[in-house]
């Protein structure tokens, strides 16, 4: 494995690859967890070489405070990616590789899928997770990128932002890894105490219970039913529950046979917050 601190290395290494071996890349914030490893996994199982980018993006952060208390566990992420059978190629930069002049995001028109429910609620953050990912994929230029479904919103924005810029790659969405308990596997949750990973179990309960309710209950009805499952749990905050068109993202009122759909939510355990989403139909 061998570690890459600037891009002009990185770009040098890569271009000395063979023609017909292919590129995938994952792009991550570190905190490096099995979630992401099975991104890279993947990854490995599809192409002779793998890049794994570790960069925390402050332009993707709505909230300075979020930003500061990241988890960073640069060591660990470096041992876990060494312990992985395969070649891989890790992308560290500093902020200045990335953004040269001033660290700022560029505007996005997503086709509104930027302003559904996280765009809502974390205003600029789409356009932050835009710029990054298109100056990355311009850097790697990987023939397939690994997306993880627990972020099914930052998939859809990726697929549109690769078709918007024309970028020559293919993006693959994967599965969401969890915990023992149900929870959706994630960097943030470094930052739970014990009894707060124990109560967050029940946001995948919550969701099975609404994916098993879908066929024979109202939109209407399973929104009520969530709030009210959430407000017995007084130690989550529930920031929004949406039932949402899998395609557009769109909030759904009411069932359409020809749509997929897919519950979203975004809770608060204390000052931790946590996403997590589950298919419907
Ligand atoms: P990060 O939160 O580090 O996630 C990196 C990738 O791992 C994302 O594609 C995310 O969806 C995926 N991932 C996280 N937890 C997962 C889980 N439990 N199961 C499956 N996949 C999971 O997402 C970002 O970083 C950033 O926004 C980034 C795309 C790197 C741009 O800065």
């Amino acid at each position: 494995m061998v570690i890459h601190t600037q891009k002009e290395t990185l770009v040098q290494a890569l271009s000395s690859i063979k023609k017909n071996d292919k590129i995938g890349f994952v792009p991550t914030m570190g905190a490096l967890h099995n979630g992401h490893m099975s991104l890279v996994n993947k990854a490995l199982e599809e192409n002779s070489l793998v890049v794994v980018s570790i960069f925390v993006n402050p332009t993707q952060f709505n909230n300075q405070a979020d930003l500061k208390k990241y988890p960073r566990t640069p060591d660990d992420d470096i041992s876990l990616l060494k312990s992985v059978k395969g070649e891989i190629i890790v992308y560290f930069p500093e902020i200045s590789d990335l953004y040269e002049d001033a660290i700022t995001a560029k505007k996005y028109n997503f086709g509104n899928l930027e302003n559904e429910m996280e765009g809502k609620h974390r205003k600029g953050h789409f356009d932050g997770v835009g710029t990054v990912v298109s100056k990355l994929l311009k850097i790697v230029k990987p023939d397939t990128a690994y997306f993880g479904e627990k972020d099914f919103q930052q998939l859809q924005i990726v697929k549109k932002l690769v078709t918007i810029e024309e970028l020559p790659v293919k993006i693959v969405g994967c599965p969401i890894l969890r915990e023992e308990n149900g929870l959706a596997m994630s960097s943030r949750n470094k930052r739970l105490s014990e009894t707060q990973f124990d109560e967050a179990a029940v946001i995948y309960k919550i969701l099975k219970e609404v994916q098993q309710k879908f066929a024979s209950t109202s939109i209407t009805d399973l929104n009520a039913m969530v709030a009210e499952r959430f407000l017995q749990n007084p130690n989550l905050k529930l920031e929004y529950f949406e039932i949402a068109d899998e395609e557009t993202l769109k909030t759904a009122t009411h069932k359409n046979s020809k749509s997929k759909y897919r519950a979203f939510v975004a809770v608060f355990a204390g000052k931790v917050r946590l996403i997590d989403n589950i298919s419907l139909n």
